[in-house]
């Protein structure tokens, strides 16, 4: 699925719309560089969750935690991530539950220590826009972004 993102609103809405058919147990990977608008995807499920406070990238702590009414929300940044091995002493398995979302920018830097995301949602500018590019790598994944497509 590849969709253009006009502006920010844009963002935010797209986000939403995936939030609201985001099941528990979801692992979602946010790719692209700097600026491209992964916070800001966030930020839109968030807001789609009801959740109105403050949204930022967690750089230097890795991980912050929204406790949403049914479940945890989870918002890693490993931009900042020396070593993968760092996550292993975070206990990164025990985040990635039957009842938690879990989304995570720069999981390039954890690579062979976290596991394949159901989906994968890719960033990149296109002039002063964006361009969402959205692809599935498990059963639920695919169930997810046929969802997703339908509207
Ligand atoms: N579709 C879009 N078109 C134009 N600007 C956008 C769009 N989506 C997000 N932005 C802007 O791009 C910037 C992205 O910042 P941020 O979400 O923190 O990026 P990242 O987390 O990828 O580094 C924000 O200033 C945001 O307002
Ligand atoms: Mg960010």
């Amino acid at each position: 699925m590849n969709l253009f993102l006009p502006d920010e609103s844009a963002t935010l809405e797209f986000a939403g719309r995936v939030f609201q058919a985001l099941p528990s147990g979801c692992l979602v990977f946010l790719r692209g560089n700097l600026g491209a608008g992964k916070t800001t995807f966030v930020r839109g499920c968030l807001r789609a969750a009801g959740f109105s406070g403050a949204v930022k990238s967690p750089t230097f702590t890795l991980v912050e935690e929204y406790t949403l009414p049914d479940r945890s929300l989870f918002h890693f940044d490993l931009y900042r991530l020396n070593d993968p091995e760092e996550l292993e002493w975070m206990g990164i398995r025990d985040y990635f539950r039957s009842d938690t979302i879990c989304f995570v920018e720069w999981p390039e830097r954890g690579a062979g220590l976290l596991p394949e995301a159901d989906l994968e949602i890719r960033l990149t500018l296109e002039k002063t826009a964006r361009r969402a590019e959205v692809s599935a790598h498990t059963e639920k994944g695919r169930e997810l972004l046929a969802q997703i497509a339908m509207g």
